[in-house]
């Protein structure tokens, strides 16, 4: 393959950032390392351009599941343009956050208050602070990936790798105080003993999970977590910065009937714009005065004003509806596909966040031939995709048509007739997060 802009651009930022990128899922060694174009210049409805101005149709995260509603949607950037024009920050407040705060004390009936942050990982650290100073209590159950702040790193300071099944196998904490150990304790999702045994031992103050990432609830497992929390006066907070505005307006939570006593969201409320935003009951939310929670660009007005306008256009669309069908559409092709080759793969995820993977010994050398050469076809894709609604049924089409010929060949090399290893043309893919919900 040959080094375009992007590539080489990589390379020297790897001299200047650690790691090259500000989060992990953007490594292009995730995708297709060395051969990964890496940058864009330019984004809109579901294409990017890369640094060479070559155009791909996104059939992989969509920018990490930000932009359901598409990149560049036409109606929040205008409304973002006005605040630019108008002016970001001054020494006054903008309205626009106690209009949003309205807005999502509507969606969810349950909450009467909320504080608002610019990213998922400092949501969860604002709702563990809060649950905290409003339990009195240091100790936290999980389950599910909440961000990388000390508080949930913690975890890996109990006895061994306790975060393995939940996060990357093997993350290090380094650098989070040993004085954390046994304050946060992992427990996996639908088993139900496991967290009854952890709240038995421990004086759990929180439980903090998500709702629903890979697979759902069964045996009813939301209403026990409810009902235990009720029991012992624990605080339930449902982490829905991935899961919200995916199948329902607001968390997937609705969908199950069971209420948490705070939530969060981010990633897709802005639509590619940075907000996140912590709800609770007023109980659980006043403890906030009790503490410090304080930060400047909190109070800038791009995140406000770009997730009410997103929230208008995603009420009015229905977009939650919109990406599930395109999601479920995907998952059905990918197993027809699968099956028309004699390959065996695993589909799983809510549909407007679907995965797959192939049930060989050489799954990852595929995911990468994948993303290899369906790249050269002008489409991004590896074995995520993240729905938004300007995925067309013609971009669908296309996307199946090339991995037709994609999936042929793997099929050949199952079979023995070609050898994988010969095919790519650099390094295999790394592995993303190896979760246990
Ligand atoms: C459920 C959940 N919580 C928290 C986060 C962290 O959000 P951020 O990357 O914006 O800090 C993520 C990100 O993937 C997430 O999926």
């Amino acid at each position: 393959m040959n080094q375009g802009t992007g590539q080489k651009l990589y390379q020297k930022a790897k001299t200047l950032i650690p790691g090259g990128t500000m989060l992990l899922s953007k490594r292009p060694e995730m995708f297709l390392p060395d051969n990964w174009p890496s940058y864009f210049s330019k984004a809109k409805g579901c294409k990017v351009w890369d640094l060479d101005g070559k155009e791909y149709i996104d059939m992989s995260i969509m920018g990490i599941g930000t932009n359901t509603l598409g990149y560049g949607n036409d109606e929040v950037d205008n409304a973002v343009i006005e605040t630019v024009k108008k002016g970001n920050m001054s020494t006054f407040s903008c309205p626009e956050e106690v209009m949003l705060a309205e807005k999502l004390v509507e969606i969810n009936p349950w909450a009467d208050m909320v504080r608002f942050a610019r990213s998922g990982g400092e949501a969860n650290s604002i709702a563990i602070r809060i649950a905290r100073a409003a339990s009195g209590k240091d100790k936290v159950a999980i389950c599910g990936y909440h961000g990388w702040h000390d508080w949930y790193l913690a975890a890996n300071h109990n006895e061994g790798d306790e975060l393995s099944g939940h996060l990357l196998p093997g993350l290090s904490p380094n650098g989070v105080p040993k004085n954390l150990k046994d304050t946060v304790y992992p427990f996996n999702y639908n088993n139900y003993e496991e967290l009854l045994s952890i709240v038995t031992k421990n004086d759990i103050g929180t439980i903090k999970m998500e709702v629903v990432r890979n697979f759902g609830p069964e045996d009813n497992f939301l209403q026990k977590v409810r009902d235990l929390a009720n029991q012992k006066n624990i605080v339930l907070i449902f982490d829905e910065c991935t899961s919200g505005f995916r199948e329902t307006f607001g968390g997937i939570y609705k969908k199950f009937g069971v209420e948490p006593d705070m939530a969060m969201y981010g990633k897709t409320i802005g639509n590619g714009y940075a907000l996140s935003a912590v709800v609770g009951k007023k109980a659980v939310m006043e403890a906030a005065q009790k503490t410090f929670i304080s930060s400047t660009f909190w109070t800038e007005r791009i995140g406000p004003t770009a997730a009410l306008k997103t929230l208008e256009v995603m009420e009015k669309m229905k977009s939650w509806e919109v990406i599930t069908g395109i999601g479920e559409k995907m998952q059905q092709k990918w197993k027809d596909l699968a099956s028309s080759h004699g390959l065996s793969i695993s589909v799983s995820g809510i549909p407007a966040l679907s995965t797959y993977s192939f049930n060989s010994e050489q799954a990852m050398e595929y995911k990468t031939y994948v993303t290899q050469e369906m790249l050269k076809k002008g489409i991004l894709a590896s074995t995520h995709f993240y729905a938004c609604t300007e995925h067309s049924d013609e971009n669908i089409n296309r996307y199946f048509n090339e991995l037709d010929a994609v999936y042929n060949t793997i099929s050949k090399c199952e079979n023995g007739k070609m050898n994988i290893k010969e095919l790519l043309e650099g390094p295999v893919c790394h592995s993303g997060f190896k979760r246990l919900n």
